[in-house]
């Protein structure tokens, strides 16, 4: 599948046309913005953990049952997508209380909200994405009477979900935006992300903030804070994993004495093949193993090579990956 022409670039994706017009190509981008972009920043390394935590979640979420528009990871900062309409509203799900709603209600922070409060936003930047309630969003046609019950009741299945599954990685599951999209059709898909740019995540003993708050407030470590939530997840599942076979040649370095080799070509000679002039003898090493993407999987494989199954001294080594 190949990127054939961007269509969209925002503030966190950039949204590329495919070969097959049904589908889109995400590339997330290592750009941090807040406060509706007044506030910005690049973090090297950010646009692959949203990427790879959005298509566990995603993933998770499409094996419980909840339809999203996920197809597949293709790489570290790319995943394939089914290519949508988008319904121009935001759904904020909250199980806590902090952030705008306390600022906007004079609430306190930390209540816990149940049953849980869903909340829709207009879409619209310009406008800073205003709060709308269901009467606006009939009077002025955003969306259908039917597609605001789906997204709620989709909104509130997604709650359950995310909610046991962070619970049982020591995550508290504070509130989360959903955007929806609509195929030819008019089903409905979750769509977009779900990641720490779009969820909050605090840890459930010490209460730490693991999610965008850490940019919007200033307090520092806000890839470590990221890349914490992939390591939670990452380590208890696999499912968003491939599996990968790695052939593996390491051969002596040119000029290294071979004496293997000799011993070969002198056993070759003596038997006959006169013609033979030279032998080298290297091993290969075949191993599998399981990685979220395939560049995850080379780099992986190019540690093992370094750190154990070459002698940098006197060997070279080449390897090919393939998807099993
Ligand atoms: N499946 C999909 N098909 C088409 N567009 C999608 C799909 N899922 C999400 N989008 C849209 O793609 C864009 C992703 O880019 P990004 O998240 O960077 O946008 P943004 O800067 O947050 O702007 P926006 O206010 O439009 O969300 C968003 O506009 C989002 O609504
Ligand atoms: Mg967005």
């Amino acid at each position: 599948m190949n990127k054939i022409k961007l269509i969209y670039e925002g503030k966190a994706k950039k949204v590329y046309e495919t070969d097959d017009p049904s589908l889109a190509i995400f590339e997330y981008k290592d750009s941090l913005t807040a406060f509706n972009a007044q506030k910005k920043d690049t973090m090297q390394g950010k646009g692959r953990l949203t990427n790879l935590i959005s298509a566990t979640f995603l993933k998770l979420l499409q094996d419980k049952g909840i339809p999203t528009h996920f197809v597949k990871l293709l790489d570290d900062n790319h995943q394939l997508v089914k290519r949508l309409k988008i319904i121009p509203l935001e759904v904020v799900v909250r199980n806590t209380s902090t952030g705008s709603l306390c600022k906007r209600l004079g609430v306190e922070e930390g209540l816990d909200l149940v049953p849980p409060l869903v909340e829709f936003y207009l879409k619209n930047d310009e406008l800073g994405d205003p709060l709308v309630t269901e009467d606006h969003i009939r009077a002025f046609g955003f969306a259908s009477k039917p597609h605001v019950e789906k997204m709620k009741e989709l909104c509130l299945k997604v709650n359950e979900i995310l909610s046991k599954y962070l619970f049982e990685r020591g995550i508290k599951l504070v509130d989360f935006k959903l955007e929806f999209g609509m195929d030819d059709e008019g089903n409905i898909f979750v769509a977009d992300e779900i990641s720490p740019d779009t969820c909050r995540f605090w840890d459930l003993t010490s209460k730490e903030r693991l999610d965008k708050d850490r940019f919007r407030k200033d307090l520092g470590n806000v890839l470590e804070a990221y890349e914490e939530i992939w390591r939670r997840i990452a380590d208890w599942d696999k499912s968003c994993s491939a599996e990968y076979r790695a052939n593996i040649l390491v051969y002596l370095k040119e000029g290294v004495l071979d004496t293997q080799g000799k011993a070969v070509l002198s056993s070759l000679h003596s038997l006959g093949y006169d013609e033979v002039k030279n032998v080298r003898v290297g091993k290969y090493i075949k191993i599998t193993l399981t990685s979220p993407s395939q560049e995850d999987a080379a780099s992986r494989v190019k540690e093992m090579c370094e750190d154990l199954l070459v002698n940098d001294l006197i060997e070279e080594y080449s390897f090919e990956l393939e998807e099993i």
